[in-house]
């Protein structure tokens, strides 16, 4: 008898348990606004089957000044409400820099600064142009024990097509870590293809969500069964180091 469940396509599954770049704690920037909203997204990740959510709050000296410290608060205040609400994930935090005057003299100060796994750093950049500090910034992040690691390299209009930057990024050893939301198109046609490259020539070290709200938690968990999310199975990324 014709067997109806062999026709059902294939379902895949989260390839890893943690995700290392978001912004879900309250208030602090772009990213979700208050708890309640935070929690909706945590249960939403939850169920798509994260264990561990680093989060990254951006810090960026124009528009999100925001301290360690500050993050910590927010931090242990979405940490008892994950208690009190028994959710079955772990919640910690580290931060997004924006590459800017502001974190090239937090390196040169030798300011403590916030990471995760391997001390390692999540920056990001302008997204037209190439900052004109960029070898250095990177240089001072090792120089200074820190693992840089750019977000999201996909979504900068400087890297598109530019090979040689590319290279030269890997070659200064720098983590890249990809958008999952890349993959599916959600930020547009260029960013897709660029994602696909770079998973292609195998430079991806680390997987993130960059979530900063409901909707992109429900588009990512709509997305895992789809051809770009596909392109993720099999692969090996340093997600899978820091459960
Ligand atoms: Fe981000």
């Amino acid at each position: 008898m014709f067997n109806l469940f062999k026709t059902k396509p294939k379902k895949t599954t989260l390839p890893f348990l943690v995700d290392i770049h978001s912004h879900l704690l309250p208030g602090l920037d772009d990213g979700v606004k208050s708890a309640s909203e935070s929690m909706n997204i945590l249960r939403s990740l939850e169920k798509i089957g994260y264990k561990k959510i680093i989060t990254t709050p951006h810090i960026m000296s124009e528009y999100y000044p925001n301290k360690p410290s500050e993050i910590h608060e927010k931090l242990n205040e979405m940490r008892n409400l994950i208690q009190q609400n028994n959710l079955d994930i772990t919640l910690d935090a580290a931060a997004e820099y924006y590459l800017d005057e502001s974190l090239m003299a937090k390196l040169a100060s030798q300011e403590s600064l916030l990471t995760f796994g391997k001390n390692y750093l999540l920056f990001e950049t302008s997204f037209l142009n190439k900052p004109a500090y960029l070898e250095d910034a990177i240089f001072n992040m090792h120089t200074n024990g820190y693992q840089p690691v750019l977000a999201h390299p996909e979504r900068y209009d400087y890297l598109q097509g530019n090979q040689s930057l590319i290279e030269k990024l890997k070659d200064m050893n720098v983590l890249f870590q990809l958008n999952m939301l890349s993959l599916s198109g959600y930020y547009s046609e260029a960013v897709k293809k660029m994602a696909r490259y770079l998973l292609k020539e195998d430079v991806i070290d680390l997987i993130g969500t960059d979530c900063h709200n409901l909707h992109q938690a429900d588009v990512i968990g709509k997305s895992l069964n789809t051809r770009g999310m596909r392109l993720l199975e099999g692969k090996e990324f340093l997600n899978a180091t820091l459960l």
